[in-house]
């Protein structure tokens, strides 16, 4: 499947543009620079399909990518939440979005929360959990830059992660670990999502 056909299909800076609701999608949703776009480049095997930055703030729009011949899913890559540094009203008209596709589409299977092994959950992925709690969409964690931290950092971030997802309403989530540079964790992370577009 995923040496077949992937593909960029649009990108969406306001709700208006959304592609039809016609396949099941899975968001990828996190900090500013926690990796969405490398991720959706090692999930897809495509080098460089999604655009990534050392600098946060790099992708600003829905971008959707279409998976399969005819398409079975999408992916959607969405601006990361939680960068200071960018000007007030952009940080909010993100949110903005960022909120209503979360909460209002009717084709999101799962949203995967990515969050960097590095530093474990912060105050502001809560509040995305707290908003995905809310709206009832179902969502999977997702540890990032595996490769960046020592084997027993990693057992310690995944501890402390489980256990501060076990105080959320939520049925138990899964959560991967991934290094998306050395492609670990990225067949299981396809797995899970070919079962969430079936289920
Ligand atoms: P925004 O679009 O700004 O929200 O960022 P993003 O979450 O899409 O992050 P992006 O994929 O652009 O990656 C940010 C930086 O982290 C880039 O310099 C990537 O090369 C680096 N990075 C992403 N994933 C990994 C990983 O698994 N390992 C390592 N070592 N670096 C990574
Ligand atoms: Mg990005």
């Amino acid at each position: 499947l995923f040496s077949g056909r992937v593909e960029f299909l649009k990108s969406a800076p306001a709700l208006e543009f959304l592609p039809d609701p016609t396949v099941p999608e899975i968001a990828f949703a996190g900090r500013s620079n926690v990796g969405k776009s490398s991720l959706i480049n090692a999930f897809t095997g495509r080098r460089a399909i999604a655009r990534t930055s050392v600098t946060p703030g790099r992708t600003q729009e829905l971008n959707f990518f279409e998976i399969g011949d005819p398409t079975l899913f999408r992916l959607v890559d969405m601006p990361g939440y939680g960068y200071a540094k960018a000007p007030k009203d952009v940080v909010k008209k993100w949110r903005f979005l960022i909120n209503d596709y979360l909460r209002g589409r009717t084709v999101l299977k799962r949203t995967l929360v990515l969050i960097d092994s590095r530093h474990g959950i912060k105050p502001v992925d809560h509040e995305i959990l707290e908003m995905l709690d809310e709206a009832a969409v179902s969502y999977a964690i997702v540890l990032t830059k595996g490769d960046k931290v020592k084997a027993s950092d990693l057992a310690k971030v995944q501890d402390k992660t489980a256990e501060a997802i076990r105080k959320r309403p939520a049925a138990y989530p899964e959560i991967f670990t991934t290094s998306s540079e050395k492609h670990l964790g990225i067949d299981d992370l396809r797995q899970f999502v070919l079962s969430s577009i079936e289920s």
